[in-house]
């Protein structure tokens, strides 16, 4: 559900912007932010709020991998797999996060404690393989340093 709070603080953003469009992916950030994802109803919301047709919102909303489209976690691991990732043993610690977590791919855990997304390079190449938990970064990352790391999140 979307806020009042919410809503004052997108109105406030459509003046930071010459146009309203401009203001979409602020207005997106600011509701996943609070909600944790962008439902269709929000993504409405930010359409009439804007004066912008559904249709771009949403065009926003999925072009970006950083929204997310169903409800998620309350700590969501954003793992790479991407190449320098991947030769480094990314894969190995996808298929742990299954085998401990009992979560595929763009799942979440039946506590909802953790959801599990795929990315692509998250631009530390050179110490891969690397994740982040929230907004927390992780990197050099092995079986043993990612469960202490994802231990100190309930
Ligand atoms: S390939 Fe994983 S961080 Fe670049």
């Amino acid at each position: 559900m979307i806020t009042e709070e919410i809503i004052k603080k997108i109105q406030q953003k459509k003046g930071d912007y010459p146009v309203f469009r401009s203001a979409i992916m602020s207005a997106l950030h600011e509701i996943q932010n609070t909600e944790g994802w962008l439902s269709q109803e929000s993504l409405y919301k930010v359409s009439g709020m804007l004066n912008i047709p559904p249709a771009t919102v949403k065009g926003v909303a999925t072009f970006y991998h950083m929204y997310r489209h169903v409800p998620m976690g309350r700590n969501i691991i954003q793992i790479c797999t991407n190449v320098a990732c991947m030769i480094m043993g990314a894969e190995k610690l996808v298929d742990l996060l299954k085998r401990e977590f009992g979560i595929e791919a763009g799942g979440t855990t039946g506590d909802k404690r953790f959801s599990l997304v795929i990315m692509e390079c998250i631009g530390a190449c050179g110490t891969a393989p690397a994740m982040l938990v929230n907004d927390d970064f992780h990197d050099n990352l092995d079986e043993k340093r990612v469960m202490d790391i994802l231990n100190g999140y309930k």
